[in-house]
């Protein structure tokens, strides 16, 4: 059972993984990390690198590299373990390889006497986050897929260059996959409370770019340099925050559905309130007839997907 220390234990020291060690740590918002991966002597200096930037730190966080047996007294288990893409793979792709690997870390976690909130980084991360919700037998609410939280921070980033707003105050989401059928929801998005839709007529052909941009990001980025691991480790550890800082935010994650947007047993990223017990709940849009239409087939998308893994 967790101590009354926060504690983080993250689950795959790649380039993901330690992005997102280093950005928690340099906001300060775990008092205890640590380190779990195959690969000791990587996460050994790791740890060791880690820590000793943290007379740099805004607050003092106790980094180690440990073993699945510290998973017991953790409030969170993150995991970024796995096979990422390659260029010219989709997430998809990693399906079969990643939902075996994935048995085998929630079995040994599980083992350790885990009994708190689980974080899921590892694409395809609406597939892999249902396979932990199966795995571990936690509540929905405790089991959370990072889900669409870059694909809206790429989003609210893209709109803000355009129409030269700080992206702080866009307020526009990606929902669905976290993937090629993601989707924008254009019948909610607005800039200062200004409705964009009201500037789309004259601009529908940018925004659409903009969206496209969005949703490819990814593959651009694994074209150039291999690997995407600053965005979604900044969006991990804002999703760490809201638990471990009982913020009740409104984040995109990848949320297990019982009927809302119409779905029923299927991870995908919507709208939801995060706070110290996981997902407090998934907030309902009211999705357009060709919202509602490339939602539902995009969750289609993810159970015809993992239909033979978990039938
Ligand atoms: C990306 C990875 C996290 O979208 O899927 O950059």
């Amino acid at each position: 059972m967790a101590s009354n220390v926060n504690r983080v234990a993250l689950i795959g020291t790649g380039f993901v993984g330690s992005s997102y060690a280093f950005a928690l740590l340099n906001q300060g918002v775990t008092e205890e990390l640590v380190l779990i991966d195959l690969n000791k002597e990587k996460s050994e200096g790791d740890a060791m690198d880690l820590n000793h930037g943290l007379a740099f730190a805004p607050s003092p966080t106790k980094i180690w590299y440990g073993g699945y047996e510290d998973c017991n007294d953790a409030d969170i288990v993150v995991i970024c373990a796995g096979a990422n893409q390659k260029p010219g793979e989709t997430r998809l792709d990693l399906v079969a390889k990643n939902v075996k690997i994935f048995k085998t870390i929630v079995t040994d976690v599980m083992a350790s006497g885990f009994d708190g909130i689980f974080i899921v980084a590892t694409n395809p991360v609406d597939i892999l986050t249902y396979a932990v919700w199966k795995y571990s037998g936690l509540p929905q609410s405790r089991v959370i897929g990072s889900g669409t939280i870059l694909d809206t921070a790429r989003f609210r980033y893209l709109l803000g260059e355009h129409f030269k707003v700080d992206t702080r105050n866009v307020h526009a989401y990606i929902i669905g996959e976290h993937g090629d059928t993601e989707l924008p929801v254009w019948s909610h998005a607005d800039i200062g409370g200004v409705p964009i839709l009201e500037t789309m007529t004259e601009e529908q052909e940018k925004l659409d770019e903009i969206f496209v941009n969005v949703r490819d990001a990814a593959y651009h980025i694994i074209n150039r340099k291999g690997a995407t691991y600053y965005g979604i480790a900044m969006g991990l550890v804002r999703l760490t925050k809201a638990i471990l800082h009982n913020e009740h935010s409104i984040l995109t994650v990848s949320c297990h559905l019982a009927g809302e947007y119409g779905e029923d047993d299927v991870y995908i990223g919507v709208p939801a309130i995060v706070n110290r017990n996981g997902i407090q709940r998934v907030v309902e849009l009211r999705l357009n007839e060709q919202e509602k239409k490339q939602f539902a087939y995009s969750a289609n998308v993810l159970k015809e997907t993992m239909f033979p893994f978990f039938e």
